[in-house]
């Protein structure tokens, strides 16, 4: 089944699988390092590379293509903070890349990890039951090389696997600098990336990222927590040991109408990355600068902030400059943290982005779930689609 296409042996979860999570269990048996890039395959990467820098902040660092040798396709590498984006799209009808944009739209192909060794990674990953996308090979260029493999996960999503082997050169071997400065807009990592699956798969999946890269259940909302009157969903936050990669994983749950994780996965043709959350360190700075670029937010009504002290207690920004810019605000035992949510950044209803800034709560907004659901049902019903 498609949406299992990650584990090489399928099966429901359950005991089996709980089985091998305990004589399987790792701290980081793959040597993951960090979020090496996450590559977007678009239908225009020059274009996509302009709304990135324009709208987001991301400057230029690299580019590939038919000046630099590339004949299949061509890539903007574009960073911004410890976040680097890929953007690529495909030069001729035949290539993979087209065919994953005429199913799924722009979107997330690739998540890729830095490990420690990519061969190692990979046997490990496989070992455990991932499926393999590429074999590990070099590759490499005057500036150096790196060994590179991948693996299969939700959807059409793969996880590149790559470690170093003495690269300097400005982004991947095969990569030319090509550096055009944006206005940084204060983004300083990929805080975390949701997937979501289909009804019924999220467990699968969460126990793929036990099994396979030795991850714990970090947290989980089930339809109690977030479900609204139309609009409902389940959700497992998936973490590595040291808390840098969070993966949560979305399913649709039941509800009076249409889920919106059902909404994406009928828009995106299956499974895939949902949204991408950036974590700045000024909130207000970072969403001001993002709305002056242009990029659009979900709004919550202003009863939202009516409510806000009460529910939240004393922050240190004022409310309301947290309410011109409709930065929504949750608070755990830890610290609070302030987000909000992009529009769907292409014309079908699927890849978002959210803003966060940390201030000391690690959680992800439970509390602010359904004023927002509210907020995406509004949009959902303006799409025809609820
Ligand atoms: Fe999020």
């Amino acid at each position: 089944m498609r949406g299992e296409q990650g584990l090489a042996s399928e099966g429901a979860p359950g005991e089996k699988y709980a089985k091998i999570i305990r004589e399987n269990r790792m701290e980081n048996p793959l040597k993951l390092k960090r979020i090496h890039h996450v590559e977007f395959l678009v239908g225009n990467a020059r274009q996509a590379a302009f709304f990135y820098r324009k709208g987001f902040g991301f400057s230029q660092v690299a580019y590939s293509g038919l000046e630099t040798g590339q004949r299949k396709r061509t890539s903007y590498a574009m960073s911004q903070g410890k976040a680097n984006f890929l953007l690529t799209t495909p030069l001729t009808p035949d290539d993979d890349a087209a065919e994953h944009i005429r199913k799924h739209g722009d979107g997330v192909k690739d998540i890729a990890l830095e490990v420690a060794d990519a061969d190692q990674a990979f046997e490990e990953a496989v070992k455990r039951g991932a499926l393999p996308a590429q074999e590990p090979h070099d590759e490499k260029d005057e500036h150096g090389a790196i060994r590179r493999a991948a693996v299969h996960t939700y959807g059409d999503t793969i996880h590149s696997l790559i470690s170093y082997k003495g690269y300097k050169g400005p982004f991947l071997p095969g990569f030319a600098a090509a550096p055009i400065a944006a206005d940084d807009c204060g983004i300083l990592r990929i805080d975390h990336i949701v997937g979501n699956v289909e009804l019924g798969k999220m467990q699968f999946w969460a126990d793929y990222y036990t099994r396979v890269f030795g991850f714990h259940r970090y947290i989980t909302f089930d339809d109690k927590d977030i479900s609204t009157e139309y609009s409902a969903l389940m959700s497992i936050v998936m973490s590595d040991d040291s808390h840098s990669v969070k993966f949560p994983i979305n399913e649709p749950a039941a509800a009076r109408n249409k889920s919106q994780i059902q909404e994406y996965i009928e828009a995106y043709g299956g499974p895939g990355a949902q949204h991408l959350a950036l974590q700045c360190k000024d909130v207000l700075h970072t969403v001001g600068k993002l709305q002056r670029n242009g990029i659009d937010f979900l709004r919550v009504p202003d009863s939202y902030y009516q409510a806000l002290p009460a529910r939240v207690g004393p922050v240190e920004e004022p409310i309301d400059d947290l309410r011109a810019l409709g930065i929504l605000v949750d608070r755990d035992d830890e610290g609070y943290l302030l987000q909000i949510f992009s529009k769907p950044v292409e014309d079908r209803p699927t890849v978002f982005f959210e803003v966060i800034q940390r201030k000391g709560s690690r959680g992800f907004g439970k509390g602010n779930f359904k004023a927002l659901f509210e907020s995406i049902e509004m949009e959902q019903a303006r799409r025809g689609n609820l």
